[in-house]
């Protein structure tokens, strides 16, 4: 249900120093060097302030989607988080690029579940489809590996969640979001949560069209 205590707004400078305390309170099991800064927060700000989105709970940051603009390769797609996010700063961006990596979506374990996450993946798409690019990539977590890596490998743990045999919180949330698995990335990420893996997923815009 809309919480109309809720608003998306672009990213702006003045939200950068409580963007760099919210990546400690929702990511606490990565580690410290795959936290972005105020620094690079403030550097998102430049490049492309269109395409970042921030939640606000009245006057506090509570929920981050971010990305950049990029032509993503798919027949080259291993990739680490930190070579792709260029140390955080998203230096790679290309306003021409035809896909929107999403750097991160995040909201505070506080106010999960109340639809924020949705409402940043809606203006990610939002944006995507104004701006008429192919659609949204990202590296995703699956924080709920950790608990199954003794039994079963990560194919088979992301597989029963694609069949909705177990439920992943971040790769159960995207599938429902419309998006794609389309593999798996090795050492993407230092995270305990998720034992370095990430998924490659992926949203294709409907409405795409060639010029
Ligand atoms: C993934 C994340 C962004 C989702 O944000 P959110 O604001 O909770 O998302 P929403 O409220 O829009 O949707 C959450 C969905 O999960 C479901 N859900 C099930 N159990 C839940 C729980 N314990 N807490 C929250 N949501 C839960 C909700 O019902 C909802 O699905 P539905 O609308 O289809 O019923 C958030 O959980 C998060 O920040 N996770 C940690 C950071 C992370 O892993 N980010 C992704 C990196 S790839």
């Amino acid at each position: 249900m809309p919480d109309d205590s809720i608003k998306i707004d672009t990213i702006k400078p003045e939200y950068a120093k409580a963007l760099e305390q919210l990546q400690r309170d929702c990511f606490p099991t990565l580690a410290d060097n795959e936290l972005m800064s105020e620094a690079h927060f403030l550097n998102h700000c430049r490049l492309f302030p269109e395409g970042n989105f921030v939640a606000l709970a009245r006057a506090r940051v509570v929920g981050l989607g971010s990305g950049f603009l990029i032509d993503f390769d798919f027949d080259h797609a291993q990739h680490s988080f930190q070579e792709i996010i260029a140390g955080g700063s998203y230096s790679h961006h290309d306003p021409l690029g035809d896909w929107y990596y999403g750097g991160d979506i995040s909201v505070h374990p506080d106010f999960r579940g109340r639809g924020i996450g949705s409402s940043l993946y809606a203006a990610r798409k939002e944006i995507v489809q104004r701006l008429n690019r192919k659609g949204i990539v990202a590296g995703g977590l699956i924080p709920g590996f950790a608990e199954y890596k003794d039994r079963i490998t990560v194919q088979q743990y992301v597989d029963r969640v694609v069949a909705g045999e177990l439920r992943d919180s971040t790769l159960s949330f995207q599938l429902s979001r419309g998006f794609a698995m389309r593999g798996l990335l090795e050492d993407y990420i230092e995270d305990a949560a998720s034992d370095n893996w990430a998924t490659l997923i992926v949203w294709e815009n409907p409405d795409f069209k060639r010029d």
